[in-house]
């Protein structure tokens, strides 16, 4: 995944650009670079983060032109390199390209454009699209990017300049977010929000297949039988702070500390006098009890929470509930039915694995009810019905706000089921409600007494392996309590399900593991106990997390992490936190860059 910006105005645009990628650079930021087009399209890029790049270029001052387009890369096609960074150009720099996607077709394309001359200088499927845009190019931009459109297969998102054309900056998507910001200084093209803000709140969201042709007081966009196409503008309201660390060291410490909030502000527009109203997602109890499946697809922690989702659902409503990961959904033939309700769970909503399962399923007939945190994102546009997680703008790689206001819609979600079908009745669910609303209150709890965590991480931050165990729906948590940890602190871990440890795994656990026990279920309470008295056997070091009415475990364990009580099912939303919390000391301790761990990106745009 990558970041693309773009500027056409009355301002000199390299610094603009440079300001556009330091807010996108969380996309992806293994080599950065911009091109300007002063009397001819200039290009400067280099291997290494942005700050590289803006020193190579004098913050912008040494690139003058007001067009421009530039580019921060997560590597696919290519090792990060200075020859392999963005912007790629075609022969005389008759065309640059910037791109965040992938190019499935472009090795036959590069050799079909072998045959007719071109010479290429990198390892990337960008720089295919640049000479395939001159091959084409019969001076008509608008024509010249249909063609090649038609050509392409893959996701893509581009900024694109003709020499031939100045001040007209083009761009074009397809299965890549894309954005354009107006302004009366100027227009431009971004992969997200965060990068515009400071310069507009008013912007497009482009659909697949749009092209755009932007000028400095002009944006017109097109399909691909080049018919002009209006398009409602989307007012951004919230601030360019709420992009920003606010003060915290990293994005991910803010956002944990954002979560009361987050959950909050996701469950209360949804809770009317007493009724759980989803939005504009409403199903008759005829429509409930016609559905004869649940199947839920999503990648990572969004998978998480689609865990905890199948054992609260299948509790509560009694629907039969699958849940898969994307990248598995799409290559093992699901059982989708019209009667299947497919719940797509994504905090970007661009996952291409997701957005790909997501179509899977439509082909196949099932509708799709997706829960996503960006507003107008590709997964959100290609739903039949959208409930919006309001966590707002999530910068650090590794969720954690955006996770908690998932599983706040699915508790609502499982409600509105067992209303539907009759299980719960309105006394019930006004008490259900009653706790939920609680719920932040609760976690500002945990989040007000973070030293005891940060203390006990200082104590494991040398940990070669560290394990969590959880029953029932703790199991769920435990898969995110796991991914927090090795995501962020690079230390290995594993989730299991505190049951199925001695068929195998139990080998590993040896003098001083660290083992992190999550036990908020009383029904299970004396099961995992035991599971814990089995796992010291051999010489384990336990940190137990549960509610405060459990002081028995002290018995058992090494350490023990409290959090409030609450009701059985709505316990995930506060076993996560001293989890997340867990994995990020860690990860300080070890001098990670928490909200850019190595290899990863903040959201998967590629296969
Ligand atoms: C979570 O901390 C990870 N960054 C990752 O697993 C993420 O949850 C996954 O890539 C799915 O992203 P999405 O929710 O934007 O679809």
């Amino acid at each position: 995944m990558c970041g693309v910006v773009g500027y056409v105005g009355k301002e000199q645009a390299a610094p603009i650009l440079l300001d556009g990628l330091a807010k996108l650079e969380y996309r992806g930021y293994d080599s950065a670079g911009v091109a300007v087009f002063g009397d001819s399209i200039k290009v400067q890029k280099c291997e290494g983060r942005l700050k590289v790049l803006h020193k190579k270029i004098k913050g912008g001052s040494s690139m003058s032109g007001t067009m421009g387009i530039g580019h921060t890369r997560w590597a696919t096609h290519g090792e990060p390199s200075d020859a392999n960074s963005h912007p790629h150009t075609s022969a005389e720099e008759n065309v640059a390209v910037v791109h965040n996607g992938i190019i499935e077709n472009y090795l036959e394309l590069k050799d079909f454009l072998k045959n007719h001359g071109c010479v290429f200088t990198s390892d990337t499927d960008t720089e295919v699209i640049a000479h395939l845009i001159d091959h084409y190019h019969d001076h008509d931009p608008l024509k010249t990017l249909i063609k090649v459109m038609n050509k392409l297969e893959g996701s893509y998102a581009l900024g694109i300049m003709f020499s031939e054309n100045p001040g007209e900056l083009y761009a074009v998507r397809k299965d890549s977010p894309l954005i354009v910001g107006l302004s009366k200084g100027g227009n431009f093209i971004a992969s997200d929000i965060p990068a515009v803000l400071p310069h507009t709140r008013d912007v497009y969201l482009l659909n697949d297949k749009e092209i755009v042709r932007l000028t400095a007081d002009a944006v017109k966009i097109f399909n691909t039988d080049e018919e002009p196409i209006k398009k409602d503008v989307y007012h951004v309201e919230w601030d360019v702070s709420s992009a920003e660390k606010g003060g915290y060291e990293h994005f991910m410490f803010k956002e944990i500390m954002e979560q009361p909030k987050a959950v909050r502000e996701t469950v209360r527009p949804r809770v009317k006098r007493g009724k759980i109203v989803p939005d504009e997602f409403q199903m008759s109890p005829e429509d409930v009890k016609n559905i004869d499946k649940i199947h839920i697809i999503a990648c990572g922690s969004a998978y998480h929470a689609g865990v905890v989702g199948k054992y609260l659902i299948e509790k509560m409503a009694r629907i039969p509930v699958e849940v898969d990961l994307a990248s598995e959904f799409l290559y093992r033939s699901p059982m989708i039915t019209n009667r299947t309700l497919m719940l797509v769970i994504s905090q970007s909503g661009e996952t291409l694995d997701t957005l790909r399962a997501l179509r899977e399923a439509k082909r196949l007939g099932g509708r799709v009810l997706s829960v996503v945190n960006v507003v107008g994102s590709s997964i959100a546009r290609e739903s039949d019905d959208i409930i919006y997680t309001w966590a707002g703008p999530e910068i650090a790689v590794a969720t954690t706000k955006a996770y908690s206001t998932q599983l706040a819609v699915i508790y609502l979600l499982a409600e509105y089921f067992a209303v539907q079908k009759g299980i719960k009745n309105a006394e019930q669910t006004a008490a259900f409600l009653d706790e939920l609303a609680k719920i932040p209150a609760k976690i500002e709890q945990i989040i007000k007494n973070t030293e005891n965590i940060q203390f006990l991480a200082s104590q494991f931050a040398a940990a070669k392996d560290v394990f969590f165990l959880g029953r029932g729906i703790d199991y769920a948590v435990a898969l995110e309590g796991s991914l927090k940890l090795k995501e962020i602190s690079y230390v290995h871990s594993e989730a299991y399900a505190a049951g199925e440890l001695k068929h195998g795994t139990i080998s590993l656990i040896e003098k001083g593991t660290p083992v992190v026990a999550l036990a908020t279920q009383d029904e299970l309470f004396d099961k995992i106990m035991s599971n814990i008295r089995e796992v010291k056997a051999r010489g384990a070091v336990v940190l137990a997390v549960v509610p405060e009415n459990q002081p028995t475990a002290e018995q058992f364990a090494d350490h023990v992490l409290y959090v409030p009580k609450t009701i059985p099912e709505l316990t995930p939303s506060l076993a996560v936190i001293p989890l997340q919390l867990f994995g990020y000391y860690m990860a300080a301790e070890r001098g990670c860059d928490i909200d850019k761990p190595r290899n990863l990106a903040k959201s998967v745009t590629v296969e």
